[in-house]
């Protein structure tokens, strides 16, 4: 019994010190700032995985405009929505990027036409773009970059059936189809 105390005390003491973000160390709130800004002159050459031209050609890069068709409109309305699906939020939460924050979280670099784009998935960019920063992945993670170990439930955010044209996920084949890692070497 002796030592239950003790541990309970350290058991909270590490998830406190666990969740506890020190927001001191982000200068500001991380604004959107849209793909141009996250590409700049590094992830779109070979070397560093061409992330843009592989994004470039994936439908999230078209998942806004696919909105403003009359497909689209169609579902919509079949949905009971009175407006046109580009501008209602039921479907923007998943076709684009940041749809649930406050406006001031956008830089004017950001593009709502660019649709699921990097940092849909990344965090919004304006602390951890900075070259000094991104080089270093943990410095990039504490100021506000995400990474996805978990992979597929992060993916199902958005793929489930919550989507009108829900086909299924299935998390390798989708990923094979997206995926643009950093090569091991350069
Ligand atoms: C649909 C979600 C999604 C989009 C859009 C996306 N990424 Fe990723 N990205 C991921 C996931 C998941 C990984 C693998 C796990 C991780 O490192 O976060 C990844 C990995 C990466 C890596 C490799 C990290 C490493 O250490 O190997 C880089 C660099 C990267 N993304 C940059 C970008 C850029 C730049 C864009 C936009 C042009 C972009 N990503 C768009 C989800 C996305
Ligand atoms: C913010 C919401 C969102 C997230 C998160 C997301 N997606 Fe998507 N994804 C979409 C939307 C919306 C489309 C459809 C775009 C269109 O058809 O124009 C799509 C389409 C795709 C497609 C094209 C499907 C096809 O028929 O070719 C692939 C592949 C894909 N996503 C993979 C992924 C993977 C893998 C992840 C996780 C790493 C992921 N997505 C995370 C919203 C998202
Ligand atoms: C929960 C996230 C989510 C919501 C909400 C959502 N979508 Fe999508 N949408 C997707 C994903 C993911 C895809 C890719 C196909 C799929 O569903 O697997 C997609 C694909 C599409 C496509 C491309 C056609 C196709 O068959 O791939 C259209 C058009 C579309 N959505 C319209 C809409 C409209 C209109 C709304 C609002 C009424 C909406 N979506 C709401 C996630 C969503």
């Amino acid at each position: 019994m002796f030592y239950v105390l003790p541990v309970l005390i350290f058991i909270g003491f590490i998830f406190f010190t666990a969740t506890e973000n020190p927001p001191s160390e982000i200068g500001s709130d991380p604004k959107y700032v849209g793909v141009n800004s996250c590409v700049g002159a590094c992830h779109k050459t070979e070397s560093q995985g061409s992330q843009l031209s592989i994004w470039e050609s994936s439908k999230h890069a078209n998942a806004f405009k696919v909105l403003q068709t009359d497909e689209a409109n169609k579902i919509a309305e079949g949905k009971g929505f009175t407006t046109p699906a580009a501008e209602t939020p039921e479907c923007l939460k998943c076709h684009t990027t940041g749809k649930t924050v406050d406006a001031s979280a956008f830089e004017e670099t950001f593009d709502i036409t660019q649709g699921v784009q990097c940092e849909s998935c990344h965090g919004a960019g304006s602390e951890y773009k900075k070259l000094s920063i991104m080089k270093d992945k943990q410095k990039s993670i504490d100021n506000g970059l995400q990474v996805h170990s978990e992979g597929e439930a992060f993916c199902t955010g958005c793929h489930n059936s919550e989507s009108p044209t829900f086909k299924g996920f299935n998390y390798a084949e989708m990923w094979d189809k997206i995926k643009h890692p950093k090569p091991a070497s350069e």
